[in-house]
């Protein structure tokens, strides 16, 4: 196969869900079409369960459900579908933010009974900022729920999205007979027991046949055809441009639970869903069937055994043919670097390759070496943009409580924001750590982790901040930015990165800072 053939192949997507929609379980069915996996509840769920073990170790257990849920991949219609798993968990979400970089597509899984809820609305978001083609799933319609109609509504007002049916429900709950397949002119008939079996579907070329009334009776027959004309009126055709630009979102309706409208959604989203797509620089564009291989490092995974300190770093590959035993650039360090054993995944395993195309993600042993954001090329210098980080919720002073361990706690945070677990500020005034998490959580995995992996013992100190702002001025010798600097003098930090950060107590602080410093711009994320 040609380069280009085998890139062609790939579709590599993320699902983003509120906690409890229905994600694992619609991975898992989809798993299940690919023929990955022989039986249902392979796929580990990796929520955090409430009420289990204390907070920290439950985090622990995921971290192990989630290195082996991290990418699964199958085979389906001479396609290579990879998942790319997200943590529904809101203090997880900057790990979810981070995993779309390196998606080239979506699908939004929503609960018919409780609609567009809150984790969804922020991971749509991000999404659309990046104009990320999206595919929505209303799950469990064997249960009772919102009106198809009205769902349409929500999921357009509460997430900004424009959508198209292409498939359409057929009553709900207790008397959900199935759905049309608009998409593909058929009827598939929910018979409830065909959890692990692939339902048959009727063909209905025309929806005037009498052929519908005797498969699902007169009435549900006669509101079918009356909703679908509603549909035909309100909502546009679908339209593969606008859906890849991502200004139009087509809507699946099933339940992923008895696999129902599992194989409709799977069978568009092969047929419509974006192959590898270029990606920005801050030197070029890098389109993926270039000759030459490329990628970033979008997670990093420590070790589960803490005496062994090696991780496994992530690389979605932008362009090209990623080769074992072959060296490529560290951008960042500026070294070459080869990989003995690269792990590529599967549904339920990895294995070492020896060699993964653009689209595919793959799985780099690390001593320390990666950072997430760092590039690694075939020997040209760019640097791939796109994975900012997010202003954190949460900060605490950093102290070290074992004076004899100082050197094992400045190596543990290190490596563990190199991960990507939290966000280290350092303050200019006096070298003070300041670590900031997007949920409470974080800081005892941190403590925990410190003490089991590296020996050391950290304590935490409260540290009042509203928002970490990275400041943009245009000359940094102004006397405006002089007087700011003088001003904030106790409020200002550097990233890991080395970029000024403003570290401000409140929104009030922040509108009256702009106010008076117009031309210190202020943002919210890193990367502007
Ligand atoms: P998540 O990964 O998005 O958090 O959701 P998950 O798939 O774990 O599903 C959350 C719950 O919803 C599970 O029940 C699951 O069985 C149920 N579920 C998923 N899809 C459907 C569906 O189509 N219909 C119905 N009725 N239920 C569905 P649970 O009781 O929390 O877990 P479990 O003990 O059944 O595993």
């Amino acid at each position: 196969m040609s380069l280009e053939q085998e890139i062609n192949k790939r579709k590599t997507f993320g699902i983003i869900a509120h906690p409890d929609a229905g994600k694992t379980t619609l991975t898992e069915k989809l798993l299940l079409f690919g023929g990955a996996i022989q039986e249902a509840g392979a796929v580990k769920s990796n929520k955090i369960k409430k009420g289990a073990t204390s907070d920290f170790m439950e985090i622990e257990r995921q971290r192990g459900i989630s290195v082996a849920t991290s990418v699964l991949a199958f085979e389906y219609k001479g396609k290579k579908i990879n998942i790319l798993d997200t943590p529904g968990h809101k203090d997880f979400a900057e790990d979810t933010y981070r995993t779309l970089t390196a998606v080239d597509s979506a699908i939004v899984v929503i609960d018919v009974a409780k609609g567009v809820e809150e984790q969804t609305i922020k991971l749509v978001e991000v999404c659309r900022m990046r104009n990320i083609p999206m595919l929505v799933f209303i799950n469990k319609m064997d249960r009772e729920g919102k009106d198809a109609f009205d769902l349409m509504d929500e999921v357009e007002t509460k997430l900004g999205l424009s959508v198209t049916p292409l498939s359409w429900p057929i009553g709900i709950g207790a008397t959900f007979k199935g759905i049309y397949n608009i998409w593909e002119k058929n009827i598939n008939i929910f018979t409830g027991d065909n959890k692990q079996k692939i339902s048959e579907t009727t063909q209905i070329e025309d929806l005037t046949s009498p052929d519908l009334d005797k498969l699902i009776g007169e009435n549900y027959a006669e509101n079918l055809r009356n909703e679908l004309d509603l549909v035909n009126g309100v909502y546009p055709e679908f339209d593969q441009q606008e859906y890849m630009k991502g200004n139009l979102q087509p809507v699946f309706f099933g339940s992923a639970l008895n696999n129902f409208g599992v194989r409709e959604l799977l069978n568009a989203f092969v047929d419509i869903a974006p192959t590898p797509q270029s990606k920005e620089t801050d030197v070029r564009i890098v389109e993926p069937y270039e000759n030459k291989f490329s990628g970033f490092v979008f997670k990093i995974h420590a070790n589960m055994d803490p005496k062994h300190r090696d991780r496994l770093a992530f690389v979605k590959i932008v362009s090209g043919k990623f080769e074992r035993n072959t060296n490529y650039l560290h951008v960042r360090q500026g070294k070459s670097m080869k990989f003995a054993s690269p792990n590529a995944f599967f549904a339920d395993k990895k294995e070492v390759v020896d060699e993964s195309y653009a689209g595919d993600i793959v799985g780099l042993h690390d001593t320390g070496n990666f950072r997430i954001g760092d590039t690694l090329t075939s020997g040209e210098k760019f640097n791939f943009k796109g994975i900012p980080a997010f202003s954190p919720e949460h900060f605490r002073y950093i102290n070290n409580a074992d004076p004899m361990k100082a050197k094992q706690l400045e190596k543990g945070i290190d490596q563990l924001m190199d991960e990507g677990v939290a966000q280290l500020f350092t303050l200019e005034m006096n070298n003070r750590k300041v670590i900031g998490t997007v949920g409470a959580l974080q800081y005892e995995v941190i403590q925990y982790r410190l003490e089991h992996e590296y020996g050391a013992k950290a304590t935490y100190e409260p540290f009042s901040v509203h928002k970490a702002c990275w400041i943009e001025v245009e000359d940094e010798n102004t006397e405006e930015f002089r007087e700011f600097k003088r001003v904030k003098q106790r409020y200002l930090a550097r990233d890991k990165y080395n970029q000024l950060v403003f570290l401000a107590d409140s929104a009030f602080t922040i509108q009256m800072t702009q106010e008076k410093f117009p031309s210190v711009k202020l943002h919210f994320v890193s990367e502007f």
